[in-house]
């Protein structure tokens, strides 16, 4: 099975900006750990569609982790807009420290050592460690996962059987090529053994998949129903003055820490008196309906008034409407920014 595997990443595995293909590797060029952490920090939240302009975009402007280290950590927080889940952001910049002043500038070399680093979990331990140090380790994400429920027709749900999955996942990886067999086997969840309609008259593993041959693969993998989402409430206040619009920096702990946004109040119960949260007390008018955003353990609907301010005395930035781009605030501020103006 694992040279199946391997002989078809040979020839269909995705060729990407970050990765060294086997005949680039037989060339002569080898795996940049700073690259291939970026990728896959960013990878865990995104599509490679969507990451590729971030991550060409952060190694032209830090084209080392000691860059990265020494730079701003606003500007980081800033490029990272769009992407998401910015506890990542801030954990990327930490991280990057501790490797400029801890380990002289350069990745640990080993899976355990790199568990230690912050933000840096098991997956990505694990994936660094094999692609860029050969390490052969166990690389579980949600694209193995889904294979390997399928070559195994595993009937226990996720997450709780997690581990299971861990397990057989490991029956299955070899001592050899560890990174490419890595890279392969999630290529081949993100472009065969898709979710919804897998190619299983083109995968390499089909003589050997036990779901395939009861002709019930997208049942797998299995899931418990998920809880429905608690709501979180809260208001957010546009304030205007002639062109500009008044934004605050969040605090650096919790949701969306260090990003710039529209003030407001706390999330959580239905405020009771949201106005008392506002920037200063005027005359605020509530815009139609609410905003609303889906973040990982919660939905948000946030109420939007916006009110027009006398003169600039209201401390924060105040930020032109057309340079409103430079300040990149995160997807939720966006939709509050429009929900301003209907
Ligand atoms: N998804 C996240 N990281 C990946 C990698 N290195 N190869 C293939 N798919 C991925
Ligand atoms: Fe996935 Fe189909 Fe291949 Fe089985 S045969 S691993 S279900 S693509």
């Amino acid at each position: 099975m694992q040279e199946q595997l391997l002989a078809w990443y040979d020839r269909q595995g995705r060729v990407l900006p970050w990765r060294v293909r086997p005949e680039d590797r037989d060339a002569g060029q080898v795996a940049d750990p700073y690259a291939v952490w970026l990728s896959e920090i960013m990878l865990q939240q995104t599509t490679v569609a969507h990451a590729t302009p971030y991550w060409q975009k952060f190694l032209a402007e830090f084209p080392s982790v000691i860059d990265l280290a020494n730079a701003d950590r606003d500007r980081i927080l800033t490029m990272w807009a769009g992407l998401g889940y910015y506890a990542r952001a801030r954990n990327l910049h930490k991280c990057a420290g501790v490797i400029r002043d801890q380990y002289d500038g350069n990745f640990p070399k080993t899976e355990a050592e790199l568990l230690k680093l912050p933000g840096i979990g098991p997956y990505t331990a694990a994936t660094i460690a094999a692609i860029c140090f050969d390490e052969a380790t166990n690389i579980v994400d949600g694209n193995v996962e889904r294979v390997v429920s399928r070559i195994f027709k595993i009937d226990a749900p996720l997450p709780k059987a997690r581990p299971e999955y861990r397990r057989l996942a490991k029956t299955l990886a070899p001592k050899f090529r560890p990174g490419d067999y890595g890279q392969a086997i999630m290529d081949l969840g993100a472009t065969i053994c898709t979710p919804r309609s897998p190619k299983c008259q083109i995968c390499p593993w089909q003589s050997y998949c036990t779901a395939l041959k009861k002709g019930t693969p997208t049942d797998y993998p299995k899931k418990l129903k998920k809880a429905k989402l608690p709501i979180r409430y809260g208001a957010a206040f546009v304030l205007r003055h002639g062109d500009s619009i008044l934004l605050r920096r969040r605090p650096d702990k919790g949701l969306l820490g260090g990003m710039m946004g529209f003030p407001g109040t706390e999330w959580g119960e239905k405020p009771k008196d949201p106005l008392k949260a506002a920037p200063e007390s005027r005359n605020w008018e509530k815009c139609e309906g609410y905003v609303k955003h889906i973040f990982t353990h919660f939905e948000l609907r946030l109420d939007v008034y916006r009110a027009e301010a006398i003169d600039k005395s209201v401390t924060g930035v105040w930020a032109s409407l057309k340079d409103i781009d430079e300040f990149a605030l995160p997807t939720v501020m966006k939709k509050v920014m429009s929900a301003s103006s209907k």
